[in-house]
């Protein structure tokens, strides 16, 4: 990953204020922020159990998603640091699932120990190749994350589970946040090349896969309680035409974008299918 001068000042100072505005208004502490005493007067089921699993099995993932994102950034001072930073608080995000699934009852440490030693026997991937589509991808990624917990954040208000209601309130913060800070920088990225930064983003709009996929076990029957997803409508209408708006392009300009990258590639490959064949003597 190479960048120049004001790339990498703008990434401080995007750093910067992401840091700062962090330590002054969203610092919280997993254990001593939330008052476990009234876990009981919460009243959850089978389905929120099954909820607060899948997400802190996404959580879990920290390790594999740090190891890759700072070595893809560790060149720049502003990104790596995020990356750092970011891995603090999804951890926190971790702590507090854990906790509750087994101060609740809804799991047994046991079960609990089986379901990370699932989770840990699989390892995460980066799904994009470069920074910028991973900027792209992180945008999306935590746009969805925080649609999901805001919705679990009004399904506990509305049945009255006020400590459920806290978490989500704390976490789904943080995620608006990692959704601040990367927008910001896809827009630094536009500015700087809006061509490639456009390939980048309808690349990934149109390859997008959350990062449970593939690794949570039994995902798709998850995916069948009401909350563990979101729907490919409500993430369209909610998560990418609000950032294609925010960042200055459009629905229409990226399927443009992606079909003339599809017919190139296809154009490549019926050119390469025609060439002669290397002789084997
Ligand atoms: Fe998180
Ligand atoms: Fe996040």
């Amino acid at each position: 990953m190479s960048a120049t001068l004001s790339q990498r000042e703008r990434m401080y100072r995007a750093y910067q204020d992401f840091f700062d505005t962090g330590e002054k208004k969203r610092r919280w502490n997993p254990f001593s922020d939330i008052p476990w005493e009234k876990i009981k007067q919460d009243t959850v089921t089978e389905d929120d159990a099954v909820c607060l699993e899948t997400f802190c099995g996404v959580e879990l993932y920290v390790p594999d998603y740090t190891a890759n994102g700072l070595n893809m950034t560790r060149a720049i001072f502003g990104a790596a640091w995020f990356e750092a930073c970011w891995g603090y608080e999804e951890s926190k995000h971790a702590l507090a699932y854990r906790t509750y699934l087994i101060e609740s009852g809804l799991r047994t440490e046991e079960q609990y120990a089986d379901f990370e030693r699932k989770i840990f026997s699989k390892v995460w991937k980066l799904p994009f190749n470069t920074w910028r589509q991973m900027t792209c991808y992180g945008a999306l990624q935590e746009s969805a994350t925080y649609l999901i917990y805001r919705t679990q954040l009004e399904k506990a208000k509305e049945r009255g589970n006020h400590l459920l209601e806290q978490i989500y309130f704390l976490i789904s913060r943080d995620e608006a946040a990692h959704r601040g800070f990367y927008q910001k920088v896809l827009q630094y990225e536009l500015e700087e090349d809006r061509d490639g930064a456009l390939e980048d983003l309808a690349h990934v709009v149109f390859n997008f896969g959350m990062p449970g996929v593939g690794l949570i076990p039994e995902y798709d029957d998850r995916l069948k309680i009401d909350g563990v997803g979101i729907s490919p409508q409500h993430f369209l209408q909610h998560a990418v035409f609000p950032l294609l708006r925010a960042v200055g392009t459009s629905r229409s300009e990226l399927i443009k974008i992606h079909r003339r990258k599809q017919a190139e590639e296809a154009a490549r490959a019926e050119r390469d299918a025609g060439e002669p064949a290397l002789a084997v003597s």
